[in-house]
């Protein structure tokens, strides 16, 4: 192994995708040591054998990284690739992080969506509501930005409906609030930064063969 070979950096969003993310790493052999140290502060952990790096981000932010090349590599969500709109190749759904963007909201609020009526929405993800309700829906509303425990919004008379993920279910149950409206199913993807893509063709090439066979062999059993 030459010394001057390249690392290859990934960025992980936090949370559970990162362990998802480097469960399935470990099954095609690439491990990372140092991160399992929970109690940890360091941002950036290395791999010297395999000459890889890894750091964990805020979700929103890893489509960042990679579209200016401070990562080759990101796993993160659908819903924030959508969101973001970087300038960055998506090349393999990993199968886990399965979830769906809705429009959320009380009984009550499917009426307003029949109607083109002028309604508040509130949302994370702006931008994906955004191009639901005017370029799908061709119906004008107030979009509202928040920054998380959205389903507060039609509770507490911010908002008639939200745009926002359910998994399960159960915050909106717990709330009063349910699915009106599906937008797409979502799920943790793969992303590559486009002058990576070329100048580390090899490395990144071998690294998704490895994944997808890792995955399709998880599937047959
Ligand atoms: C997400 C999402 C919903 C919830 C959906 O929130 O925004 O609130 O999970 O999951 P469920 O259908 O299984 O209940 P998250 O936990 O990421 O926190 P946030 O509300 O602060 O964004």
């Amino acid at each position: 192994m030459s010394e001057d070979r390249k690392y290859i950096t990934f960025a992980l969003g936090k949370g559970r995708l990162a362990k998802k993310t480097l469960e399935l790493l470990e099954e095609i052999g690439i491990t990372c040591e140092e991160m399992k140290d929970k109690n940890t502060r360091k941002l950036i952990f290395v791999n010297e054998e395999l000459k890889l790096k890894f750091f964990l981000a805020k979700g929103p932010d890893v489509p960042t990284y990679v579209e200016y090349g401070a990562a080759d590599i990101g796993v993160v969500g659908s819903d924030t690739i959508l969101e973001e709109g970087r300038r960055v190749y998506e090349v393999l759904d990993l199968g886990f992080g399965k979830c769906r963007m809705c429009v959320c909201g009380p009984a009550s609020a499917r009426e307003l969506l029949q109607h083109h009526e002028m309604i508040r929405v509130a949302s994370k993800y702006p931008n994906i509501a955004k191009d639901y309700f005017y370029n799908k829906k061709h119906q004008t509303v107030d979009i509202i930005k928040l920054n998380g425990s959205v389903e507060l919004g039609p509770i507490v008379g911010l908002a008639d409906v939200i745009v926002d993920i359910v998994e399960t279910g159960s915050t909106l149950r717990e709330n009063g609030l349910e699915v009106l409206e599906e937008i797409c199913p979502l799920s943790a993807r793969m992303i590559v930064n486009q002058v990576s893509m070329k100048m580390e063709a090899g490395r990144i090439k071998e690294l998704i063969t490895k994944i997808r066979g890792k995955m399709m062999e998880c599937e047959t059993h």
